[in-house]
């Protein structure tokens, strides 16, 4: 099933000669009242043009703050501390406010996950839209509004003229995330990051939806990193794929790479705890789906070595002292596990 499952995800892209996005080093922290919450904690990752990398992780492990981080919006009390993140080789964490604010929407956008909150309830689908476009670019109210309609109607929403006077509490969920795809095409964007677009939808609206992304990404030859905890979704959408956990990387690699030959113990649990389609989970064999035993750990007090080890059914004594350093055990395979092939400093 997983193989049959990497091989329906799309072919891998040929991998250009400089990324469009690099993480380096990347660091998120809270500072609470009670410490230092060290969310993202080191993190790298590279984005190839026009391919969708998919970062998966259970909830909480940092996908979402390191994502706002690449747009300068982590909520406080949360604090970029460390790293770069080199846009078209430009440090994105280096450019002031005023600066960020002009890439933001035209240069790399963002899809939410809520799209009932992400849209303004009190202004026009219509109105947000042209606002988008006009405060990144001098056109008319006219073309502003020409531009919209030709993306409601990109993202298959009928009568798109009629839509742009509707406000968001009359459209459906489905609609409203379509709505929300649709804001973040308007300035033809090279990044398009996608935090969990679907989880807020029924299951037959997420497939559509998805499918849509797919092909848009594709076809307006579009970046894309998709935040997701489901594998399932991964499997479907992604070229690569990036595993985190507790705030850092466990293992990148191609999708069909990460699918039919995993090599970190956690990307080995997450497969595991996949519902299958071979196995049956409902009917009289009931059998409960498996999940990873123990909890994330707190990342007010992060293990020392690596992050995973107490609740990896193959750590050793090396692995609580030893942090692993993700290294690329084959070619365009990297892994962050010493028990796999990577290289550890002691922590
Ligand atoms: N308001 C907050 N105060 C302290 N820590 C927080 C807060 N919000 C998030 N965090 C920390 O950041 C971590 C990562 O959060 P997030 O990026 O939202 O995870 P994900 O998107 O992978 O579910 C959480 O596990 C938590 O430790
Ligand atoms: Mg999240």
């Amino acid at each position: 099933m997983l193989s049959t499952l990497a091989s329906a995800s799309r072919p891998v892209a040929a991998a250009p000669e400089a990324p469009l996005v690099r993480v380096e080093d990347l660091r998120v922290h809270f500072f609470t009242r009670d410490g230092v919450v060290r969310a993202v904690d080191g993190m790298d990752y590279v984005v190839n043009k026009a391919e969708t990398l998919g970062i998966v992780g259970e909830s909480g492990s940092g996908k979402t703050v390191s994502s706002l981080a690449m747009l300068q919006l982590v909520p406080p009390p949360a604090r970029t501390v460390g790293g770069r993140i080199l846009f078209r080789g430009e440090n994105l964490l280096e450019r002031t406010p005023k600066a960020m604010a002009s890439v933001r929407g035209k240069h790399i956008a963002m899809i939410f996950q809520n799209p009932a909150t992400s849209l303004n309830p009190i202004y026009s689908i219509g109105a947000q839209l042209c606002e988008i476009v006009r405060w990144h670019e001098k056109v008319s109210r006219r073309q502003a509004e020409e531009r919209a309609t030709a993306l409601l109607n990109l993202v298959g929403i009928s009568d798109p003229a009629a839509r742009l006077r509707q406000f968001p509490h009359e459209l459906s969920g489905g609609m409203k995330q379509r709505v929300g795809i649709a804001r973040a095409l308007l300035c033809n964007p090279a990044l398009v990051l996608a935090d969990e677009p679907t989880t807020a939808l029924d299951v037959t609206i997420q497939a559509q939806i998805l499918d849509l992304l797919a092909e848009l990404q594709a076809r307006l030859h579009m970046s894309m990193v998709l935040v997701t905890h489901d594998m399932g979704v991964v499997a479907r959408m992604a070229d690569r794929i990036t595993v985190m956990y507790a705030g850092r990387v466990c293992e990148t690699a191609s999708a069909r790479t990460i699918f039919t030959a995993p090599r970190h113990p956690y990307t080995r649990a997450l497969l595991e705890s996949m519902p299958r389609v071979d196995h049956s989970y409902s009917g009289r064999a009931r059998q409960p789906l498996p999940t990873i035993a123990g909890r994330p750990p707190n990342l007010l007090h992060p293990p020392a070595g690596c992050r995973f080890h107490d609740r990896c059914p193959e750590a050793t004594a090396e692995c609580r002292r030893v942090l692993p350093v993700e290294t690329e055990v084959a070619p365009g395979h990297t892994v962050s596990c010493i028990r796999h092939g990577s290289q550890g400093v002691a922590a």
